[in-house]
């Protein structure tokens, strides 16, 4: 089996700034209840940008960090559960783009777990020889399956992309991973896609109108997150010589402050050791793990040797988390 390292982040988010008191112009909400809640304060959303655009300027930004061209690409994933199409797929609408005529490309949903499942995937390839350099991309436009009059949700979703390149290397960069689901769990967190509808279907209940947007039933999905962001850190170090104490830094999904910080005492770490880029972008679902990832890197917070774990979770429900050690720099 061959080594993966990762070699480069990129991310690019919408320019537009959301503040909690912009939405308490639309509905019945608070920066006060937005805060306490969340922790979120503001929030990227498009005026205009589409996911593909977002992508497109990840990809571009990771190129440069990785200093690799886009024709040395094999591969290309970006998990997205908001693309701008169905067909062709935002990683082939990416291709296109930027150029990288010689790479496989696809999309694949996880939900907010997107990023680490590309990831995890795409270290399959290179583990395996089949590949040697792939970029993997989170993608999201959010908004434009938020009910806009929805205060429940809408005060917490976001637009942006992040993405990294991984390549074949000398070094154990990518040391560990873990993803899972529970489709059980699928109806707490929803969007519909279009209903059965076709010149054979006889029957009107299948053309009644359905929700266009995202439904979330928070109590549940707080339980599930609280339970799995715990869990999935520990799963990672299994069989791994690393413990607990040994990791440097983890990148957590987005989502809630609450969330995070009830995570951090269960393994009775400090809080300051799991990185929040939330009050200023939100829940941007599965971008928000390469956003944050990108955002440590460029501000050169990663020094050589350290052991940083990615780890997320989302609709399907679905988890993951995966363990990293950084062999960029000095
Ligand atoms: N502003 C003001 N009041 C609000 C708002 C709002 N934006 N939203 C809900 N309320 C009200 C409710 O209507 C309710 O009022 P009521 O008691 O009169 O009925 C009250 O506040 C409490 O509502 P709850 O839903 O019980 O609030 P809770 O304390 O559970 O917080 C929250 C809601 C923040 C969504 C919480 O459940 C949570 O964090 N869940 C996890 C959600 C999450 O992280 N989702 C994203 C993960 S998956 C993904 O990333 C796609």
């Amino acid at each position: 089996m061959f080594n993966v390292e990762l070699i480069g982040t990129g991310s690019c988010i919408p320019e537009k700034v959301v503040t909690n008191d912009d939405l308490a112009k639309i509905v019945d909400t608070s920066d006060e209840w937005i805060t306490s809640r969340t922790g979120i304060k503001e929030r990227r959303i498009s005026t205009g940008e589409t996911t593909t655009e977002l992508a497109v300027g990840a990809a571009r930004s990771a190129l440069e960090s990785a200093r690799i061209s886009a024709e040395d690409l094999d591969l290309i994933i970006v998990a997205t559960l908001t693309p701008d199409d169905y067909l062709p797929s935002t990683a082939c609408q990416v291709q296109k783009h930027i150029g990288a005529d010689n790479a496989a490309c696809f999309d694949l949903n996880a939900a907010c777990t997107g990023f680490i499942y590309g990831l995890t995937v795409a270290s399959q390839f290179i583990r395996t020889g089949m590949y040697k350099t792939a970029l993997v991309i989170g993608a999201e436009e959010l908004s434009k399956i938020t009910d806009w009059t929805d205060r429940t949700t809408c005060v917490l979703f976001a637009d942006g992309a992040g993405a990294a390149v991984l390549q074949r290397g000398e070094q154990q960069g990518i040391i560990s991973e873990i993803i899972g689901s529970d489709g059980n769990k699928g109806d707490c967190l929803t969007c519909p896609a279009l209903p059965p509808r076709n010149y054979f279907i006889r029957d009107d209940s299948t053309k009644e109108s359905r929700s266009e947007y995202v439904y979330m039933n928070g109590r549940e999905v707080y339980k599930f997150a609280v339970t799995v962001m715990p869990e999935c850190i520990l799963k990672t170090l299994e069989g791994t010589g690393i413990s607990l104490s040994d990791i440097d830094h983890i990148i957590p999904h987005q989502a809630n402050l609450r969330i995070i910080d009830a995570a951090a005492k269960k393994l009775n770490l400090d809080a300051s050791k799991f990185y929040v880029n939330l009050p200023r972008f939100g829940n941007t679902s599965g971008a928000s793990i390469p956003i944050a990832l990108d955002e440590m890197a460029k501000a050169n917070r990663f020094k050589k040797g350290d052991l940083i774990i990615l780890v997320g979770f989302g609709g399907g429900l679905t988890y993951g988390a995966m363990l990293i050690k950084w062999t960029m720099g000095e």
